[in-house]
């Protein structure tokens, strides 16, 4: 049996989890894969009614899941940082998930942002270390409120959160015959990504049959925007990578599209789309729920379903290429008819084997 927890979450993560669950159920019956789900209600209501965050014992439970399919988490009517360090970082660390894997991957060359830039050219994946840097927060304020206040936010960088996050990065470039760049601030950040320099050489030399290369985090959103082409899997720190995939998620086609696997492959991994709860469009069944449809097949590929995986990316370039898509690709679908048709186009799929 497998078991997967769910957390919807808040806004639209609500709206485009379940669509995710409708593939992962579709598959379920279809080939009786024993998959089990179990919802649980984090986010902000749960914080406004009782100020709960993720409660000790719901921390523990998840601990003998297989994976977790996170929606998104934030609301306007908490602060800032509450939900998202309290829930996402909290699960991301507590279960040292130290890769974030974002897949850029154009699926049809309409959606294109960029002129002369198709299928071909955009696709690429970032690995983002997910356990530290400027993330892992460390700091605080001084005279807080007063003119003399300092605050401060420190970058962490590791020597052993480091290296496992490049030998992974190495490990995947070099199973799927590509290019490894590392993406850092090295002619600024002289001491945490001197680090980083230091470790990537020194991988490098464990891994001669992985060709490299280097950008800067300023160039290489230059690079992204004029030769994707160039880049097959690029490493980088926790905030550039947050950073440089919202990026990647436009140049696929948009936000809705940018799935994601928060992994450690020796506990519990998690799940998502890059993108957050949307509040500006949530509760109007119009979200686009193809980044969490294909964060679903990114558990089923973690899962040792790989076949199913691609299933699922075929389905979603035959929505894209028939517009059966929502407004924000320009289509005028609802979330749950995008759902719907998804899983029709599995089963046609299926027919035609
Ligand atoms: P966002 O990703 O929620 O939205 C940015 C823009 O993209 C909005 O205009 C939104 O309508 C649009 N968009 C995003 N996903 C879409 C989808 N599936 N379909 C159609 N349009 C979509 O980013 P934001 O507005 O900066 O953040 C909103 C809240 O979400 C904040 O509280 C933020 O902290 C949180 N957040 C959470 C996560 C997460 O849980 N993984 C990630 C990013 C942001
Ligand atoms: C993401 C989000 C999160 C991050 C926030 C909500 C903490 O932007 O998953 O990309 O910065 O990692
Ligand atoms: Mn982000």
């Amino acid at each position: 049996m497998t078991r997967i927890a769910v957390i919807p979450g808040d806004g639209i993560g609500k709206e485009v989890v379940r669509e995710g669950v409708k593939i992962l159920n579709y598959f379920n019956s279809k080939y009786d894969l024993k998959i089990t789900f179990k919802d649980f209600d984090l986010g902000a209501a749960r914080y406004l009614k009782t100020g709960e965050l993720i409660p000790d014992n719901i921390l523990h439970e998840l601990e003998t899941f297989d994976a977790i399919f996170l929606g998104a988490v934030g609301d306007p009517a908490v602060p800032p940082g509450i939900l998202e360090k309290g829930i996402l970082l909290k699960l991301r660390f507590y279960f040292d998930q130290y890769i974030n894997l974002r897949p850029v991957r154009l699926y049809h060359d309409r959606f294109s942002p960029l002129k002369n830039k198709g299928v071909e050219e955009i696709n690429f994946t970032v690995i983002r270390e997910n356990t530290e840097g400027i993330y892992a927060g460390i700091g605080g304020f001084l005279k807080k409120g007063t003119p003399d206040e300092i605050a401060t936010q420190e970058m962490v960088s590791t020597r052993k959160g480091v290296d496992r996050i490049i030998k992974y990065a190495f490990e995947y470039a070099r199973e799927r015959g590509g290019k490894l760049t590392l993406c850092d601030k090295s002619n600024v950040l002289t001491y945490a990504h001197d680090l980083w320099q230091r470790a990537f050489k020194e991988m490098a030399a464990r891994y001669k049959d992985v060709e490299t290369d280097h950008f800067l985090i300023d160039a290489i959103t230059m690079k992204m925007v004029r030769n994707p082409e160039v880049f097959d899997v690029i490493v980088t720190c926790n905030i550039f990578g947050d950073i440089i995939t919202d990026l990647g998620a436009e140049l696929q086609g948009g936000m809705g599209l940018a799935a994601s696997g928060n992994i450690n492959p020796e506990t519990v991994s998690m799940f998502e789309p890059v993108h957050g709860s949307a509040p500006d469009i949530a509760g109007k069944n119009i979200a686009n729920p193809l980044a969490a449809i294909l964060s679903a097949g990114m558990i089923l590929d973690y899962l040792g379903k790989a076949e199913l995986a691609k299933k699922v990316e075929l389905a979603v370039k035959e929505a894209l290429a028939t517009n059966q898509i929502t407004p924000d690709m320009g289509g005028d679908l609802s979330t749950t008819d995008v759902g719907d048709y998804i899983v029709e186009t599995l089963k046609n799929l299926e027919d035609d084997e």
